[in-house]
């Protein structure tokens, strides 16, 4: 059975910018658009066209520099917005409008203090005004997580006879658990009539940790989109993250799915989006941060050591990260000590690594990290010459 292509629809430009301290100028936003349609991505959220008139120049330059990834805009249900979105993304070679509206009760009383049959007249309104300008024309239906599945699905129906192609599923409060969201994409493929007609997408954000569990769930369900950004930037704890996803698909293939991403460029990716927005990646973020491939306690050192596939499923190699890394602690053993001093040049038998051992841990107890020059000075005053000439 041949394998289902998952699209990868970037946001890092829109959501992922929306985070404060994250504002790009029109050059930053054309820099990373070009590496990010380089790094694969199918469809690149540049921004919300109406919002400034900065974002506008930034979608504009955008559609008229990128050639091969569908260039996309973002838009409310209202006119004037899917006017400016038309006009920013004329020259795009692929163009996508993303318009929609809130659909959860939370939304249609207390934002729009409307009804659920207004909102879906708007909601079909919305898309005929958006195909005016492109027939790539994608629905969202704001806080989807939290819509009743019986009234989400009669939006989506609509939307799609409107001439909606993708429609889009936002846990916008990151609410879902993955079984729920799962079970939302599913009661979509089973109960709207016309859903062949259109590709169902994952926007979910991870204000409970599950934005990529949930983006995996809503694929295994039927989806065939994951809205990402790189670093899992965006609104309050971000979206899901980019890498994370891919990584999943490449990692179990039994799930029969693949993305069009080269994965050596995720680590490349990562820094360069934390340089350009300022914003620095956690350590133990998965896949990108600086600990991914960090090995530091003795036991985890010592089954490296012997085969690195017993601590580690993914080759940094394969994500563009630096390597493996040993890091010497005080929770580091004899293995790990031995390997270091051995990579420093010194040729130390069994017994001089146990004496060396106890000078490591007296050291390695007053600080969090025991480095070369420590453990140069270690060998030194032990057995200078056990340093074999390079
Ligand atoms: O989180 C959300 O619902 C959004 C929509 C605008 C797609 O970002
Ligand atoms: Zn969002």
């Amino acid at each position: 059975m041949s394998a289902n292509k998952i699209f990868i629809f970037d946001t890092t430009l829109r959501d992922g910018e929306q985070v404060p301290g994250c504002k790009l100028n029109t050059k930053e936003k054309i820099e990373l658009a070009l590496q990010l349609e380089h790094l694969g991505v199918d469809i690149l959220e540049a921004g919300f066209p109406i919002s400034s008139p900065g974002d506008f120049e930034s979608v504009r330059k955008i559609a008229e520099t990128i050639k091969n990834a569908t260039v996309c805009g973002l838009s409310r249900a209202v006119q004037k917005d899917i006017e400016a979105a038309g006009e920013a993304l004329k020259p795009a070679a692929r163009k996508r409008i993303h318009t929609g509206i809130g659909t959860s009760d939370f939304h249609i009383k207390s934002k729009f203090n409307s009804t659920r049959e207004e909102i879906l007249e708007r909601a079909k309104q919305c898309v005929t005004w958006a195909r005016n300008y492109t027939d790539d024309v994608e629905f969202y239906a704001e806080d989807a997580g939290r819509t009743d599945n019986e009234y989400l699905a009669r939006v989506v129906e609509a939307v799609i006879a409107a001439g909606a192609t993708t429609v889009n599923i936002p846990d916008t409060t990151g609410y879902c658990l993955p079984h729920q969201y799962g079970e939302k994409i599913a009661y979509l493929r089973n109960n709207v009539s016309n859903i062949d007609k259109a590709v169902l997408s994952c926007h979910c954000h991870n204000d409970l940790g599950l934005a990529t569990a949930n983006s995996i769930a809503g694929i295994i369900a039927g989806a065939r989109q994951i809205e990402c950004t790189i670093n899992g930037l965006g609104e309050r704890a971000g979206n899901t993250s980019l890498e994370e996803v891919v990584m999943i698909i490449k990692q179990h293939k039994q799930l029969n799915f693949y993305t069009n991403i080269k994965a050596e460029m995720l680590n490349p990716m990562s820094r360069l989006v934390s340089d350009t927005m300022r914003m620095p990646v956690q350590p133990n973020k998965a896949i990108v941060g600086a600990n991914a491939f960090s090995h530091s306690s003795g036991i985890h050192q010592d089954g490296f050591l012997k085969d690195a596939s017993t601590y580690e499923i993914i080759n940094p190699d394969e994500v563009g990260a630096e390597g493996s890394k040993i890091v010497l602690t005080a929770r580091s053993g004899r293995s790990a000590l031995a390997h270091r001093f051995q990579k420093l040049g010194y040729q130390f038998n069994r017994n001089d690594i146990d004496v060396l051992y106890e000078t490591f841990l007296k050291v390695a107890d007053s600080k969090k990290e025991v480095q070369d020059a420590d453990l140069t000075e270690m060998a030194t005053q032990y057995k200078p010459e056990a340093l074999l000439a390079s």
